[in-house]
């Protein structure tokens, strides 16, 4: 019986933290198939170096391209490698073109995919992410839910009850396991009230005016406020800024462009900051749990808990908007709910394991 876990992105990468510790810990024989999507050292080795996580045994080297390419290349690959080593169970984290792939080359070859993060709905279709968690968690065997509100989104669309389980979040697992590893991380920016910043979705930097307006309302913040901003920039959103001439607009000495960071860099960033902006699904609920107000520069979020407890601000993408949400989240009231509890107090991944191994005995 041996378990297949597919990642491929910055995100996934992290959330195979949490996941390998448990199938570790539950003597479960699996290995990690790489899609390739993500390939910059800053977005992909750094942080198995940095996790200690197991080398992929398959690396399917799929890399930039449309969507139609990287989903049908990665399912042309898997397939060729499953047909000679079908695994008995496939684990596909998330909700990027890695995690579809994964799991249609999966079910087209008749092995059961467990889909963890199951059941998140931002109730945009057309979302690149939304199209991908809608098609997997329909064809998926096992659906772990991170929130209460995702498992009713996945009743409520029909799946089989007894394929639903809610387990709480896998990222909070992450941050309960590793809270020594992050008091140690070095933070340069600690002696200052800081903004962390990530922006990368597809909405706010392949649009011109919407990336403009995000850099416009972050130059502001840094010559009116008494706020420096911490940005650690995803390639997609370099490229995107050379491209338009938009990079300008950032240089201010109380600016700081970062290469990405690692992960628990990225942690201690946010835990150290005053305030978070970003259009990330992790970063929010990353935010959440260290409870700082954000400010997500998005219309809907699939994490609607993080909106729903007050902690976080849904902001257009453009000038005068972030200045007053950031003015609003500088006044925010402290929050009044214990996220780790909201997201499964940290054992969300023990709960899969269990499932999983009744799964596949
Ligand atoms: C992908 C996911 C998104 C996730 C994000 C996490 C999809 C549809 N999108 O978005 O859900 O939030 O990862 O970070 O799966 N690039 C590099 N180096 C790399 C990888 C990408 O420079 O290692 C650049 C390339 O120009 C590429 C662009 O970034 O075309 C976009 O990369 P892609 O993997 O298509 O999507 P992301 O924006 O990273
Ligand atoms: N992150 C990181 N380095 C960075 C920016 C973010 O390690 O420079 C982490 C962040 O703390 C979170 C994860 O990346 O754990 C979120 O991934 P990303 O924003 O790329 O994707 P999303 O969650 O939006 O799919």
């Amino acid at each position: 019986m041996v378990v297949a876990v597919i990642v491929g992105t910055r995100p996934q990468n992290i959330k195979l933290y949490s996941l390998v510790k448990m199938l570790e810990r539950g003597n479960v024989d699996f290995y990690i198939v790489h899609t390739g999507q993500h390939y910059d050292y800053g977005l992909d080795r750094m942080f198995f170096e940095e996790l200690g996580l197991p080398e992929p045994r398959v690396y399917l080297g799929v890399g930039s391209g449309t969507h139609g390419y990287q989903v049908a290349t990665i399912v042309l690959r898997l397939e060729k490698y499953f047909i000679g080593e079908k695994p008995s169970l496939v684990i596909v984290p998330g909700d990027t073109n890695s995690a579809l792939g994964g799991a249609l080359a999966s079910v087209k070859l008749g092995i059961p995919v467990a889909h963890v993060e199951a059941g998140l709905r931002s109730r945009l279709p057309f979302m690149a992410e939304e199209v991908n968690r809608v098609l997997i968690d329909h064809m998926s065997d096992i659906l772990f839910a991170p929130t209460i509100y995702a498992y009713e989104n996945l009743l409520r669309e029909g799946v089989d009850v007894s394929k639903v389980f809610l387990t709480g979040d896998v990222m909070v697992d992450n941050i309960v396991m590793l809270r020594n590893e992050i008091e140690r991380v070095q933070n340069e920016f600690s002696d200052l009230e800081y903004a962390y910043v990530t922006i990368h979705r597809a909405e706010n930097t392949d649009n011109p005016a919407r990336l403009k307006g995000i850099f416009e309302g972050l130059r502001v913040i840094a010559e009116s406020f008494d706020l420096k901003i911490v940005f650690p920039m995803h390639p997609r959103t370099h490229i995107r800024a050379r491209k338009y001439g938009l990079e300008k607009i950032l240089s201010h000495k109380n600016i700081h462009v970062l290469e990405p960071v690692s992960y628990l860099k990225s942690l201690r960033l946010q835990k150290d900051s005053k305030i978070v902006i970003t259009d990330s699904g992790g970063v929010q609920k990353e935010a959440f749990v260290f409870k700082k107000p954000t400010i997500t520069l998005r219309e809907t979020t699939e994490w609607v808990e993080t909106v729903e407890y007050g902690w976080n601000i849904l902001t257009n993408p453009v000038k005068k908007d972030i200045v007053k949400a950031v003015q609003e989240a500088m006044e925010a009231k402290p929050i009044n709910v214990d996220p780790y509890e909201l997201y499964g107090g940290g054992k969300a991944s023990l709960r899969i394991l269990r499932i999983i191994k009744e799964y596949i005995s």
